[in-house]
Parts: C-alpha cells; structure tokens; sequence
C-alpha cells in the first residue's frame, strides 16, 4: 500500500522532469558521488523514503549522515540555462542514463535534443597503489557533445558550498582562490580549525580544495549562492571576484563556482574536469605502543604540500582512470564468473563504500589503515567490523588487512589493554583511537578472539608473510586459551549482531570459537609450534564433534542448527510475519555465516554435511528480499547473507544474490546501502545502518569459488 503511493510521487516527480532514465545494474538505494574517506562521503538519495529516484539534476546531494553537502552544476547552451546537479534553481537537464562501476557513478543528460552531457563521479580505489590511495581526493568529468549535427555555443559551471567544511552550519567558514601548476582552486576551511574532532558526523579540520584547470575561458568566483549562480545563469561566464566576508556557512550561503567556456561544440566531445579532495596533516590520534599522539596522513609521506599534493590529483585523471577501469574490469570478471550479473550489482556497488570508511596513516615505514564504523556508532577499528569487510581487503590487496590489525596488536601487544581476550574496537570515537586501558569497550569477546585469529590466518595464507605469525604469537595463542575456554558452551553475551540482544550457547558463535581454534592449530604448525598444534587440533576436533549433537536439530523438516543449543520451542519471540514459516514457529534457527571461515581458510574442519544441510535448509524460509539473520526478527544483514551464500550450494547461492541484487533495486530505503534491512518491506528495520563498511563482505563468495 505504502510503496504504492510512494511509486506514484516518484513517477509524478518523473513526468514532471520529463524524461525517464535508465538504471543499470541497478537502482541503488544512493548513488555515490563523491567517496572517498570517512569525511568525503556524500551521496545522492534515491529510495522512495525520501529520495527521488536517482536523478541528478532537483535534488541536492548530501553527506552520509544526510545533512546537504551543496554541489551545483549548471549548463547553458546557446543562452539557455539548465541545472545538471542539485537545486540551484533553473530548468533541469534531462537524465536518459545511469551507470554504476566499482569506482564511477555515470549520468548521461539530454538538453533539448541539442546536447548530451556525460557526467562521471569518480572515486578512484587503488587498493595495491598506497600514494594514490593515500589521496581523500575525487573526480568529476563533464563531456559534452552536440547531437543534432548543429554547433551549440557552451559553457559549463560547478561550485560547492562550505557545507562541505563543517557539520555545523553556525560555523565561519574562511577560503581564498589560487592556482598552482596550471591547476586553478578555491580552498575551504573553518576559520577556527578544530582538530580531530566531528560535528555531525563530519571533520572540523584540514583544508577542502575544488579545482578544475586553469585554462583560457575558466572563471571563478566566490560569494552569495544566489549572486555566484544568478552571475553564471545570466552572464556563462564569472567576475573572477573574491567575497572577503568570512561568515557563517548558513549566512548567505557561500558557494565557491567555476565556469569554463567551451565554445563552440560539435558532435566531437568536449570535457571539463573538476577535482574535490580533502587535506588534513595529521587525520588520526592513536594510542599504540608509544604514548598517545597524532599520526600523520598516509599522504604526508608522498608530498611536501598540499598543493603539490592537489596538484598531483588532478593532473592524473588519465593515469587514474586507467587503474580504476582495471579494477573495475577485475571485480566485473570475477563477480561473474562466480554468480553472475545479479552479483555484479552488489560487489561493484560495495566497493567505494567499503574503501570510504578508510583512512591511510603514518608513514613509509609505519603504516596503519584506520577504519570508521560508519553510522552504528563511529568505533574506531572495531574488529567484528574489520570481520564482515575483510574479503574484500583480502581479494584486493591482503596488505590492507594487515594495516587494519596493526594498530589493534601494538595496542594490546603494548600491554594497554588489561582484558585477557580480544578487544572490541581502538576508541569509541573516531578519529581519536585511544584504546580502552580500563578494559571496559563493549564486550565481545568470543566473536573477536575468533575473528582477530581467523583473519590473522587469512592475511598470512594471502600474503606468505610468516613473521607476523611468529611476531603476534604470544597474543594469538591467549586469544586461543579464551576460546578454548568459552567455545564449546558460550556463556550469555552478544555477537556482532548487538542489535538483536545476548543470548547463551549461540551456535554460530561458537562455531566461530572452534574455527579459531583450528585456525591457532594451524598457526602454531606453522610457526614450528607442534606441541600447541596438537593440542588445539585435538581439542578443536572435540569440540566441533560435541558441538554437532548440540547444535543441529536433526528431527527438523528440513534439518538445521538452531539458533542457540537445544532451542526447539521458542514459541512467543517470534513475529507474528513469521507464521507464514511454519517450520520456524517451533525451531529457532538462523544464518550460520561463520562457517565462511572454515571455507576461507580452507580447514576442511565442519563437516561437509553441515554446509549441505544449511544449504538446503535456507529456500525454506527465504522472504521476498533474504533470508532472515535469524528467528528472533524478520530483518537480515546483507554482509551475512553474503557469507551464507559463499558456502552453499549453487542454487542457493543464487537465490541468496538474486534476492539481495532484486532489494538493492527495489528497496524504499534512501541512504547509504545498509547491511540490515527488513526481509519482507525491504526497509529498514528500527537501526538505520548505512554506509557501513562491512559491505565489503559481499566479496565473500569470491574468495571461494
Ligand atoms: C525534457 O523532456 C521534455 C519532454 O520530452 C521536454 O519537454 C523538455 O524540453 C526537455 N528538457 C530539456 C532541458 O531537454
Ligand atoms: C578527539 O579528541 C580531542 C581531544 O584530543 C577532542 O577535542 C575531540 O572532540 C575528540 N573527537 C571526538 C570525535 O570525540
Ligand atoms: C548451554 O547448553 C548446555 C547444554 O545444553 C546447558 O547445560 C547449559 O545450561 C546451557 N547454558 C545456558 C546458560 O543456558
Ligand atoms: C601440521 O603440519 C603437518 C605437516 O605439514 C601436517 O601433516 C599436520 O596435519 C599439520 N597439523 C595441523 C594441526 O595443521
């Protein structure tokens, strides 16, 4: 009923711009524009709780958090002015296209049959290419071509605001126009800089630069949104002029603009490139094995300046391009060939998401990979995060997975954390990575002891570096005695899934302790370490042998493991949504996502009976959008979906994507790509999770094909 009315206002608002476009792979619930770090993150909202279906142009673009990160672009051809992006005020361009890469968000726009404009958004992710990656920086291109065999007269404009500097709109923003290196900038700060420290969600410092080149016909000028766009509208061109009135971000909105002249253009096309990027010297504040202290930008150690810097980023858009449709080739042959095109839409929509929690620190010698956990509750590196994303650091570069876990080893190889199991996450706050010496982070601690050796294990089989096994021994083997300890009969705590409460003998959880146990059995063969290799061998192969009398409810139709040990008749939790699933009414049950693991890592330790058994056992309770995490809600977390789906067999893994693909384009949702969502509405259940790394996930499937 809802989705219906919502359907009529997006096809109403559709009729009215004129034109419709088309989407492939999909329609994303937001586009992502500009992707880059936890601070250039914003994004177009699409989903009918709010967005408008995807267009460009009548909609201004916002940051992850949802609050408007003004970016205008306007066009005129022949005199006549259109708007291609966000709200600025005049006529719109017509949307015919949109395309989305793993590393481009493409829109194709038709101006009154006269012109057709390509617009492409890129984020460049070059994950085995650590200067450019180091860079907070993004591309947008503009590409223009005559259609109607006529030459039409063009001038093309972009500006953003100082929304951009502060989450807090009271803010004085302070800027100046330079040009460095035949690179034409406005630069954009906060007046006061407040280091390491968020409003909103965004950073209160480091310097924001939009530039494009400095070529003959480019103009520029700052001030009043209305005086900037009201000059451009009438005028295609600008005054060069500097407003000096530093003020408020919301006092008279001031709006930084470019407007280049294109002349005269025929059917061979012209561009205009434009960069966006953000500078900050020192991005992180870490307590690892030294006192606690600023670390600089990854950056840092590539350029002596920021100019330099900017410079670098904007003169390398071929190069750049060039390495991100590698990547983009990479990660469309390999989705493909392991699922097909369904899972295409979801690898290749993860991708900027997942890198955009990211921030490179420290130096040549000492590098870290700093990790937000974007939107639930902005934790530093938290691990059972690191969990559900680190497929895709594994596939595309197993080196990042190792910068990821630095700074969580040094910090309790240190002796800063006095628990004897895994920590949960580096701080509670980013950017500020203070650890947590009074041990008191949230308490995981089966799901990180499991996960910080499980992915331990992973980096090394990838990456053949054996030290780090010998060099994190000592911590590995007392996350192990924790596991060894708790495993077989989990005491009542939560899993990564906070959210859905603690419950005792998780069955999942414990798989996953038995897993890193065998995982440990592994290492310690490998570091020459017999005797423990033996020992947690002998034990794992306990475990895991007790743990299939406890876990699995054979007299199930069809069977499966529960949810937690021996829960047959959990009558009364359930959603009355559920009834439609008979079978669950009376037997709990749930995802058993971390037998991944056992895959991934190739231990050959669960038995092969127990992935048939899961396998079929998922299509019995599949709802229009997933299978659901487990028997207590009707949502699912589609990082986990993912995880199920790499270890089953392949009609169900095709199911699993279909669903998961046939959500991502239908569902109401407008922000960011959630993990969680309901099953049935395809909307968000009572979290509103987005833009969260564990997205990354979805290359679970990959790494085991
Ligand atoms: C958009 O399409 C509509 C319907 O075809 C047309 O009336 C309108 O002039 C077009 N606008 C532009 C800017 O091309
Ligand atoms: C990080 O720590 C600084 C003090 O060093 C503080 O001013 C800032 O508010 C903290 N940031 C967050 C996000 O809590
Ligand atoms: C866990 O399961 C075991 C075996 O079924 C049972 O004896 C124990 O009471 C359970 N623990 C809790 C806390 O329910
Ligand atoms: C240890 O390595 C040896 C030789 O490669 C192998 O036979 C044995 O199964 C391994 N044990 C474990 C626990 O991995």
């Amino acid at each position: 009923m809802q989705l219906y009315r919502l359907g009529l206002l997006v096809a109403s608002f559709v009729s009215c711009i004129g034109a419709q476009s088309t989407f492939s792979p999909a329609r994303p619930p937001a586009i992502p524009l500009a992707v880059r770090s936890p601070y250039l993150s914003t994004w177009l909202n699409v989903g009918s709780d709010g967005g408008n279906g995807g267009y460009l142009a009548g909609q201004w673009p916002v940051f992850w958090e949802n609050q408007i990160t003004g970016w205008a672009g306007m066009i005129r051809v022949d005199g006549n002015t259109y708007t291609w992006m966000g709200l600025p005020g005049s006529k719109t361009v017509n949307q015919t296209a949109f395309e989305y890469t793993s590393t481009r968000s493409m829109f194709t726009m038709n101006v009154e049959n006269k012109l057709e404009m390509k617009i492409t958004f890129l984020s460049p992710v070059t994950p085995t290419d650590l200067k450019r990656q180091s860079l907070v920086f993004s591309y947008i291109n503009v590409e223009v071509s005559s259609l109607d065999g006529q030459k039409h007269d063009v001038q093309v404009y972009a500006d953003i605001s100082a929304e951009w500097v502060s989450g807090d709109r009271n803010a004085i923003a302070e800027w100046e126009y330079g040009t460095t290196d035949g690179v034409a900038y406005h630069k954009v700060h906060r007046q006061t800089q407040l280091a390491f420290t968020e409003k909103n969600q965004q950073g209160e410092w480091g310097n924001w630069y939009w530039a494009t080149d400095d070529s003959k016909g480019t103009t520029h000028q700052s001030g009043a949104d209305t005086d900037v766009r009201g000059q451009f509208a009438r005028n295609g061109k600008l005054t060069n002029g500097g407003d000096t009135n530093f003020r408020a971000i919301s006092s008279s909105w001031p709006v930084f603009g470019f407007s280049s002249d294109l002349g005269s253009v025929d059917s061979s096309p012209v561009s205009k490139l434009f960069s966006l990027g953000l500078t900050q010297d020192e991005a992180i504040q870490y307590e690892g094995a030294s006192q606690y202290a600023p670390v600089p930008s990854l950056w840092k150690s590539y350029f002596a300046t920021e100019l330099a810097a900017l410079s670098f980023f904007h003169k390398d858009y071929t190069e750049s391009s060039g390495l991100a449709s590698s990547l983009d080739s990479r990660v469309a042959q390999d989705s493909i060939a392991t699922a097909g095109q369904d899972y295409l839409t979801v690898t290749s929509l993860s991708v900027r998401q997942a890198f955009g929690a990211t921030q490179l620190c420290g130096t040549h010698d000492k590098m870290y990979m700093f990790l937000k956990e974007i939107s639930s509750n902005g934790n530093m590196n938290t691990v059972d995060v690191i969990f559900p994303a680190y497929p895709i650091f594994l596939y595309t570069n197993p080196e990042l997975l190792k910068l990821v876990l630095t700074p969580l080893l040094e910090n309790q190889e240190a002796g800063k954390y006095p628990n004897d199991y895994s920590i949960h996450d580096l701080g509670s706050s980013y950017p500020n990575a203070t650890g947590h010496s009074d041990g008191s982070d949230e308490k995981m601690p089966l799901e990180e002891c499991g996960n910080m050796l499980i992915m331990s294990l992973a980096y090394v089989q990838k990456s053949g570096d054996s030290d780090f096994l010998n060099d994190h021994y000592t911590l590995l083997k007392q996350w192990t005695s924790y596991l060894v300890e708790d495993s077989l009969y989990p005491a009542n705590q939560i899993s990564t899934d906070d959210f859905a409460g603690p419950l005792a003998n998780q069955t999942n959880l414990a798989l996953k302790g038995m897993i890193g146990i065998q995982a440990m059995a592994v290492i310690a063969n490998q570091t020459g370490n017999t005797a423990d290799a033996a020992d947690y061998s002998r034990i794992a192969k306990d475990y895991i042998t007790q743990w299939q009398d406890l876990a699995i409810a054979k007299g199930a139709n069809p069977p499966r493991t529960t949810l937690s040990y021996g829960d047959t008749a959990s009558h009364g939790m359930f959603s009355p949504l559920f009834r439609a699933h008979e079978t669950l009414l009376t037997i709990s049950a749930g995802l058993l996502y971390n037998l991944f693991a056992d895959a991934q890592l190739e231990l050959n330790f669960v038995p092969q009976s127990v992935y048939q058994m899961q396998s079929d056992f998922y299509p019995t309770v599949a709802n229009k959008y997933g299978v659901p995490l487990d028997t207590r809600h009707i949502y699912t977390k589609g990082d986990w979906e993912c995880f199920a789906a790499a270890v089953s067999s392949v009609d169900t893994r095709t199911m699993f994507i279909k669903d998961l693909a046939t959500w991502i384009n239908e569902t109401p949702t407008n922000r960011a790509l959630t993990d969680l969502y309901d099953t049935v509405s395809g909307d968000y259940p009572q979290n509103t999770f987005v833009a969260r790394p564990v997205m990354g996930g979805c290359f679970a499937p990959i790494l085991v094909r």
